[in-house]
């Protein structure tokens, strides 16, 4: 198999995570979640993990400066690690980012192969939201949904047994900052990709199963 280097993209709450996790599993790549990393971090109350917890509370993006340099470290790891490539979820998210993961990628000859936007709408997406639950251990970073994906018991986590909670920003509010953000900085992304040929455009409706069987179709017929 060539080597993958996949960006899912979307909204908040589209369904990167869940998507990412399923194809990293079933393709054996590494999940690049900026939104684990960054929650990693300020749970462990690191430098980077200050710097970004206001922000993410609030819904707000985290400064560019910052998640790239979390961003190149994980690549340069994901590269080491597994040989079959790696799936960003949630980045890049702006256009300096995305212009510091080409120039990244450029220095070793290589680019991303494909973009998936997961293209959800929005009464989808605020009612997945408002229902997702999520591990408190983000190391764990297990994501379930009241009505589509519920834990087997009540407020555990099926993998690692600790709580389940609700993110502070899945608050109906935040969220809505969260959409306005994407919407200015990240959404101008779709042309940007489009215009390198690397978008490819999958309806965010349906079953977890059903969005998944999307993509996996999407990249058969991608060459590369
Ligand atoms: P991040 O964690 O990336 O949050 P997000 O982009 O807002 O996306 P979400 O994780 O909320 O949604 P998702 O698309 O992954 O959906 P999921 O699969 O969980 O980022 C958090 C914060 O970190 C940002 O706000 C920002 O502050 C900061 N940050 C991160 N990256 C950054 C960057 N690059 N630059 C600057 N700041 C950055 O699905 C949602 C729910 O729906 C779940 O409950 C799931 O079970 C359910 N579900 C999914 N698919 C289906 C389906 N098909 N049917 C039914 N239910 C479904
Ligand atoms: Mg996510």
């Amino acid at each position: 198999m060539a080597v993958k280097r996949i960006v899912l993209f979307g909204a908040p709450g589209a369904g990167k995570g869940t998507q990412a996790q399923w194809l990293c599993d079933a393709l054996e790549l590494t999940h690049l979640s900026t939104g684990d990393m960054l929650r990693e971090a300020v749970h462990n109350k690191t430098q980077i993990g200050l710097r970004a917890k206001s922000y993410m509370e609030a819904g707000r993006l985290v400064q560019d400066d910052v998640v790239v340099g979390v961003v190149v470290e994980a690549i340069g790891k994901a590269i080491r690690a597994t040989p079959n490539g790696y799936a960003l979820d949630g980045f890049p998210r702006t256009l300096p980012q995305a212009e510091a993961l080409r120039e990244m990628l450029a220095k070793r000859n290589e680019n991303i192969n494909l973009v998936i936007l997961i293209n959800t709408p929005d009464e989808v997406i605020l009612e997945r939201l408002t229902q997702r639950r999520s591990c408190a251990d983000p190391k764990c970073g297990a994501v379930y949904n009241l009505k589509s994906k519920p834990p087997q018991k009540e407020g555990i986590c099926d993998v690692c047994g600790k709580a389940v909670i609700q993110r502070k920003d899945d608050k109906p509010e935040t969220i809505q900052v969260r959409q306005q953000q994407y919407r200015r900085d990240t959404e101008p992304l779709v042309e940007y990709y489009k215009k390198a040929g690397l978008l490819v455009d999958i309806p965010g409706g349906g079953t977890m199963y059903e969005v998944a069987g999307r993509i996996l179709e999407a990249l058969s017929r991608h060459k590369g």
